[in-house]
């Protein structure tokens, strides 16, 4: 496999001068192209001047026209970023993201060679009610729809309800969630080999369990990312 990622997904944090302290202390500790910081869209082309990777948190399916207050796929890969998440559960929940949004999303993305990271993972309803596998079936399925080349497609698996709770799943689950996303695929796509990150409540203490998942490509950090000295633990652990 090639070498893991770290991504960093600061949602909407941050004021200016957190933000150049953060930058500062990121650019000194964090020069390294596998880990894909991504802040707001304001502050994308001050990350955009150091030597990590740069992603936006989401994109809108056109690349212009009369759509005020939507990101362009176009004019982010232009601008030089190179990742963007797509299907993030905050943005299915608090912006009515559907699966075929998502799809749409993610064809914009591909077509202007931005590399995609889509989130799926279940609600804790859907987990109590053992509907884990469907859900993620069904989100698989909806969103790669009628898309050939998943080459430049990470997923990430992302229970919402260890988002944000300091609760994570077992090694075991992870274990078992990740193979299961890896087998649906593998009936969509022949001969792909697939790269899957975790993320959920992420940080320090729990990255050696995470990161011992048989075939984890990397994680997705929010909240600990916010932290330099937390992020930097994390990526010395996934990225020797
Ligand atoms: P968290 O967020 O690490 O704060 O749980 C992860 C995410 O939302 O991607």
């Amino acid at each position: 496999m090639e070498e893991k990622i770290v991504i960093a997904n600061l949602k909407m944090n941050l004021n200016i001068t957190e933000m150049s302290e953060y930058l500062k202390r990121a650019s000194e500790l964090l020069n390294d192209s596998q880990v894909v910081f991504c802040p707001t869209n304001i502050y994308i082309p001050y990350f955009l001047k150091k030597k990590f990777g740069v992603g936006v948190q989401n994109i809108y399916y056109e690349d212009n026209g009369a759509f005020t207050g939507e990101l362009s796929p176009l004019q982010a890969k232009q601008i030089g970023v190179e990742y963007t998440i797509i299907g993030h559960s905050e943005r299915r929940i608090y912006f009515d993201e559907t699966d075929s949004i998502v799809n749409k999303k993610i064809k914009a993305a591909l077509k202007n060679n931005l590399k995609v990271i889509l989130c799926v993972g279940e609600t804790k309803e859907e987990r109590d009610m053992l509907k884990t596998d469907k859900i993620i079936k069904r989100q698989l399925i909806n969103c790669l729809r009628d898309i050939e080349d998943i080459s430049n497609i990470i997923i990430a698996y992302e229970p919402v309800w260890a988002i944000g709770t300091s609760v994570t799943p077992t090694k075991k689950e992870i274990q078992s969630i990740t193979t299961y996303i890896g087998n649906i695929v593998k009936t969509l796509y022949e001969d792909i080999d697939l790269r899957i990150v975790y993320g959920g409540s992420v940080n320090s203490k729990n990255i050696e369990m995470i990161n011992s998942v048989d075939n984890i490509y990397g994680v997705l950090v929010g909240g600990a990312s916010l932290n330099i000295d937390e992020l930097v633990k994390i990526k010395e652990v996934v990225i020797k």
